[in-house]
């Protein structure tokens, strides 16, 4: 029986062609959460999607000489190509171009107008583009954005805005009144503190400067803030407003929205405001977790610093990763990444402790009992100890990840691992194993080991499903017998008499020198800067009539020199066939005289004789450019030779 409905969403990603470590971090969180409630009962909903609009995507789209759309489809596959290498178990991917959120937030924005929660004014203030968020004269820090720190934009604009100035009184009450609302608590009191106390403005939900967005219902001049299109995604995604029994009624208020820190404000000011003016629930909770930095600060595109999950990914596997993101950091805060710090985790938590602990206990079921998983049938202190430590866990950890505590979730599992390889030394099944009249114990410690791993196994799944499954083909057990939540509550439900299987090793012990080399070779360079390509202007299109009048021949040139009165220009005596003629050309910048002699050209030779500075020049020879660097263009054939 299902113990109730559980939604959980990630932000909706800005479609970036390297989502890194840090975008990850957020989603294999989500991620561990809804694989955890499902585990234990809970009918779960996970979202996450992508945030398509704006004007910074138009703008590099772009650039790349494609359609929006277009662009940004290519990303968003590769995003979840990401997800699917990760194996991330979300229901339902929403992007803000899908028909229906488009159609939908239209349909909010339509309830918050006829409401009087949206009027229509002038927006003056500041504009950061790359965070798509308007600032006030007073946040904005000597012309720099408060949240990135790059320059702002002053911007003017007819403009519709949303009452946010009217829910201060209640969004303070909410605070006040849900201590569980935001968490961890310190960014609490940031919001109170920072944006509300200080007075909340109307907030500018529409733009008119770009058109990469969901049109206003009422005036399709302008387009939807690209936050209010957002942020709706949580509700659209569940068929608000247009089917309110299905998931909308099943899973809305969502229970924990997860962001990263950065976008706390927009979540729990502006999103409830939102939705105490369409009358909807609040959700329950917003968790604002700390950021991953590096060692030179924050990871960037442009500073060529980012750490590629893939790469991890393909060298230590998936629940490695995984493990190491959230056993490692304390949600709530920043922490910093290193690739030492990572493969010391990977060598003490993953290959000593659990992956010794596996390949120990199966060595010794082969070695001591052919194989086979014992019964046990006695009792020491030892054991009662294990037993009452491996059966505790579980409410443990539930409580644990209710807080959204991972790392500290993930130790009490490893205190069980911890105390199942101690409580081999203090058994010391090889001394058993030299006599006989120890049979008995001998079993009992082998069984005991094995369903110690057993329920370790169970516990893990949220984090390591694929290593869970790995040590059950070793215990030469089946998915679901033993392998469920209530299983965990229980010592001696994995059955004896089962073969078990010797394996590779579940984490193999890493050469930690050898790695950070390999890992800093495979380190991305920041990629050269492309030179801008100068877009030439398109001439207006000609007839091959229009083309046919211009005569071009192959003329070579046989002497050149300086014009005696212009800097810029060369006069050349140019062999066209059997005629000679002077033509003077504006290339003295690129070539020197004495480079031109003998070179065979293209010349046009019908223009219309002119003089220039004094000199006079019959024809001219075709060269080619981006307007700072210009070539000849030359042919290698008879001069006189007509070129068509
Ligand atoms: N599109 C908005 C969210 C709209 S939700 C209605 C956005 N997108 S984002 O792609 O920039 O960020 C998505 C998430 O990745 C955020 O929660 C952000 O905090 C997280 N991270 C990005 N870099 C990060 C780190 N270096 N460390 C941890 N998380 C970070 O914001």
């Amino acid at each position: 029986m299902s113990k109730g409905n559980f939604y959980i969403t990630t932000p909706i990603y800005y479609p970036s062609s390297n989502l890194h470590i840090g975008h990850t971090y957020t989603t294999v969180a989500a991620d561990a959460m809804a694989r955890f409630k499902r585990l234990s009962g809970f009918d779960v909903m996970f979202l996450t999607g992508t945030d398509e609009h704006g004007q910074k995507l138009q703008t590099v789209a772009k650039e790349k000489g494609m359609q929006p759309k277009e662009y940004i489809d290519t990303i968003v596959s590769g995003i979840k190509d990401l997800w699917g290498t990760m194996e991330i178990s979300y229901d339902h991917f929403i992007r803000t171009t899908d028909e229906e959120h488009k159609r939908r937030v239209q349909e909010i924005f339509k309830k918050l107008y006829e409401k009087g929660d949206i009027y229509k004014g002038e927006y003056e203030g500041w504009y950061c583009t790359p965070c798509e968020s308007f600032w006030t004269e007073t946040q904005v820090e000597d012309g720099k954005c408060p949240d990135c720190g790059r320059p702002v934009q002053k911007t003017k604009e007819e403009a519709y805005f949303f009452k946010l100035s009217k829910y201060q009184d209640k969004l303070l009450q909410l605070f006040e009144e849900n201590p569980e609302f935001l968490e961890p608590v310190s960014r609490k009191n940031e919001m109170i503190n920072n944006f509300i106390k200080p007075g909340l403005e109307d907030l500018c939900i529409s733009r008119t400067s770009f058109d990469w967005g969901i049109k206003v219902p009422i005036d399709e001049k302008h387009v939807i803030y690209v936050w209010l299109d957002a942020l709706s995604n949580y509700i659209t995604a569940l068929g608000y407003p247009e089917e309110m029994d299905g998931k909308y009624k099943k899973y809305w208020p969502a229970d924990i929205h997860l962001v990263g820190k950065e976008i706390v404000r927009f979540h729990t000011i502006i999103w409830p405001a939102m939705l105490m003016a369409l009358d909807l629930p609040l959700p329950k909770k917003v968790f604002g977790h700390g950021w991953i930095l590096l060692e030179g600060g924050k990871m960037s595109k442009s500073k060529g610093n980012v750490v590629d999950p893939v790469v991890l990914v393909d060298r230590y596997g998936i629940d490695a990763l995984k493990y190491f993101l959230l056993r490692e950091y304390s949600f709530g805060q920043d922490g910093v990444f290193t690739n030492e710090v990572l493969l010391n985790r990977i060598n003490s938590d993953l290959a000593n402790d659990l992956g010794n602990l596996v390949s120990r206990t199966v060595a010794m079921i082969e070695k001591y009992n052919k194989g086979i998983i014992p019964e046990a049938k006695t009792s020491t202190e030892f054991d009662e100890d294990l037993k009452t430590i491996a059966t505790g866990v579980c409410a443990k950890l539930e409580e644990k990840m209710n807080n959204l505590d991972y790392s500290n979730a993930l130790e009490e599992i490893w205190k069980l691992v911890r105390r199942t390889n101690k409580y081999i030394d203090e058994t010391t099944p090889w001394v058993l194993a030299k006599d006989e009249a120890e049979k008995e114990k001998l079993n009992t410690v082998l069984y005991n080991l094995a369903e110690s791993i057993r329920i370790i196994s169970v516990l893990i799944l949220p984090f390591m499903h694929t290593t869970s499954k790995k040590i059950w083909g070793q215990l030469g057990i089946e998915e679901g017998n033993g392998t469920a939540w209530e299983d965990t509550f229980t010592f001696g439900k994995l059955p004896s008499g089962v073969k078990v299987k010797k394996e590779a090793p579940l984490f193999p012990r890493i050469d930690i020198p050898k790695e950070l080399e390999a890992l800093e070779a495979t380190n991305k360079k920041p990629e050269p800067k492309k030179e801008e390509k100068k877009e030439i202007p398109q001439k207006p299109e000609i007839t091959i009539d229009d083309f046919d009048k211009v005569d071009l021949k192959v003329g070579q040139i046989l002497e050149c020199k300086k014009h005696p009165k212009a800097d810029k220009l060369l006069v050349s005596q140019v062999k066209i066939g059997t005629e000679v003629r002077q033509i003077v050309s504006g290339i003295a910048k690129h070539y020197k005289p004495e480079e031109l002699v003998g070179r065979k050209v293209i010349v046009v030779t019908n223009l219309k004789p002119i003089k220039l500075r004094g000199e006079e020049s019959r024809g001219m020879i075709l060269a080619a450019g981006d307007g700072k660097e210009l070539t000849l263009v030359t042919a290698d054939i008879e001069d006189g030779s007509q070129v068509s």
